[in-house]
């Protein structure tokens, strides 16, 4: 398996991989909503392949935390079911968070399972800190450091970061 860039091509798989992981209730997360009008940032977009075959996506989003940029929401990751178990997911993190952290990125967030996070790094955020637009389970809202102790640095509500 390897990973590379997203091309403009990979859209409608992705677009499958989408439909697949996450069904139509997606529309209504509030990460979705955090996204929704914002732009993925093209170069932390990437793509896992075996052989000619799409398995894998990760995209990023730009937020803002309390007005100040530096920020990323990590999302949509998703990998096809039935090529699940050959560590694409946390592959594909590590290349984006990599990538992120040669650009002027300060911190990762994401809204997910600390059980599979934590295996890529990631960890929770003192309650009240950082606040998602619409409901969020606080307990979920996770963060990764692109620069040591950044997470410190950030603090109130999230907003698109255009
Ligand atoms: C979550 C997802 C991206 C994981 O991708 P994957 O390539 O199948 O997972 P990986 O191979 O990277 O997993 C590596 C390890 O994490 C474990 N793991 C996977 N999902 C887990 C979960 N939800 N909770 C705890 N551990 C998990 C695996 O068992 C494996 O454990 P090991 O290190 O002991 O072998 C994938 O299952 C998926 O697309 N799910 C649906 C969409 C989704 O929920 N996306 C995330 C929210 S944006």
């Amino acid at each position: 398996m390897k990973i590379r860039p997203e091309l403009p091509i990979d859209g409608p798989q992705i677009e499958r991989l989408h439909r697949e992981a996450f069904g139509p209730g997606r529309f209504a997360k509030s990460a979705y909503r955090v996204r929704e009008g914002g732009e993925f940032v093209q170069d932390l977009s990437l793509v896992a392949m075996d052989e000619e075959r799409l398995v894998g996506s990760i995209r990023f989003t730009q937020i803002l935390i309390g007005g100040k940029q530096g920020a990323l929401l990590l999302g949509p990751l998703a990998v096809f079911r039935d090529y699940s178990g050959h560590r694409c997911g946390l592959r594909l993190m590590a290349a984006g968070l990599d990538l992120a952290s040669q650009q002027d990125y300060q911190l990762a967030l994401l809204v997910g399972d600390i059980a599979y996070y934590q295996k890529a790094g990631f960890k929770g955020i003192p309650a009240g800190q950082i606040l998602m637009p619409g409901p969020v389970d606080m307990a979920r809202m996770l963060a990764f450091e692109l620069t040591s102790g950044a997470l410190a640095g950030f603090g109130g509500l999230i907003s698109l970061g255009h």
